[in-house]
């Protein structure tokens, strides 16, 4: 099914008659398309499940054209991104291209699913803009971290799931629920990974957050643990180009005060919230995809 979804958007994009957005497009290497197997999952592969599942596929691929625009990114799954082959300005419009082609096709499908759809859409652009506003200064507050992961990442995962049951006729809060905790899980272990994996496994720079600015929750645990003026130390490391010396502090206060084992079981006990609604459901494959959200390492 994953396949007829790649079809799909390759259909929507030749729709646009433009040698150009298809020549990009191409370029573009493909995800882990987690959000469009929450649809098919959730769905069953119901009526418009693969309209849908390629819609939200073409909204995040351009929410991600925008984002490495936005933090400077230049590789993105071990390439170069979009804005370092062909400048900003073209990453720019194939992000509205695809969007705006996504949102057209969305009116086809059903009114409640774009409301759904299209409010996560809001939401991620939110997200996004408090994740730039945050990375401003040190963030020792987890709340306003994990509201912002929760609209910039899990609000379109959660909008996925809830599509899928929209589509099959299911109970919306079970799914709903379901994928906003594997979300929130999912930009937990993104921003933990950023820590532990090598650049070659994630494929794009490692420890690249906190240089640029961004305290995810490792960081914000690990400021909870240090006496004053290690506190005043981690401070002092944020949003700079950080020497080996200075990397291998970060990394041994890390391992001192077990900061990414307990990052993790957070996301864990996310991860078992979600897969304690799918064994009510029986429903074996949404349970691993819960479970390889823990697992992966890029
Ligand atoms: C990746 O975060 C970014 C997102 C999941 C969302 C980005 C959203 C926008 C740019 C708004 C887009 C709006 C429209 C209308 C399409 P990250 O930088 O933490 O992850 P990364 O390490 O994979 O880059
Ligand atoms: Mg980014």
């Amino acid at each position: 099914m994953l396949n007829a979804v790649e079809r799909k958007i390759e259909q929507f994009i030749a729709e646009l008659n433009d040698e150009n957005s298809s020549n990009l497009y191409k370029q573009i290497p493909h995800g882990k398309r987690l959000r469009a197997k929450l649809i098919l999952l959730v769905s069953n592969s119901a009526k418009f499940a693969i309209e849908t599942s390629a819609v939200v596929e073409m909204i995040h691929a351009a929410s991600l054209l925008h984002d490495d625009v936005i933090d400077n990114a230049f590789i993105r799954r071990n390439k170069p991104s979009i804005n370092a082959i062909y400048g900003d300005k073209s990453a720019i419009m194939l992000g509205d291209i695809l969007y705006s082609k996504g949102f057209y096709e969305l009116n086809n499908i059903n009114v409640e699913v774009s409301k759904v759809i299209s409010n996560a859409v809001v939401q991620l652009s939110l997200g996004e803009q408090n994740d730039v506003i945050m990375a401003k200064e040190f963030n020792s507050n987890r709340d306003n971290y994990i509201k912002m992961i929760y609209q910039k990442t899990a609000s379109l995962i959660e909008a996925s799931a809830e599509a899928g049951a929209i589509l099959a006729n299911e109970d919306r809060e079970i799914y709903k629920t379901y994928g906003k905790n594997i979300g929130i899980a999912f930009q937990m272990i993104d921003d933990i990974l950023d820590i532990t994996s090598s650049a070659d496994t994630l494929g794009k720079p490692a420890m690249h957050d906190f240089k640029e600015g961004k305290t995810t929750l490792p960081y914000i645990y690990l400021y909870e643990k240090l006496d004053d003026s290690d506190k005043f130390e981690l401070i002092s490391f944020h949003a700079k180009d950080l020497n080996n010396d200075e990397l291998n502090w970060l990394l041994d206060k890390f391992k001192e005060h077990n900061i990414i084992e307990f990052c993790k079981n957070e996301a864990k006990e996310l991860v078992v919230e979600a897969s304690k609604l799918m064994l009510k459901e029986g429903n074996e494959a949404l349970l691993k995809i819960a479970k390889d959200m823990i697992d992966r390492d890029f």
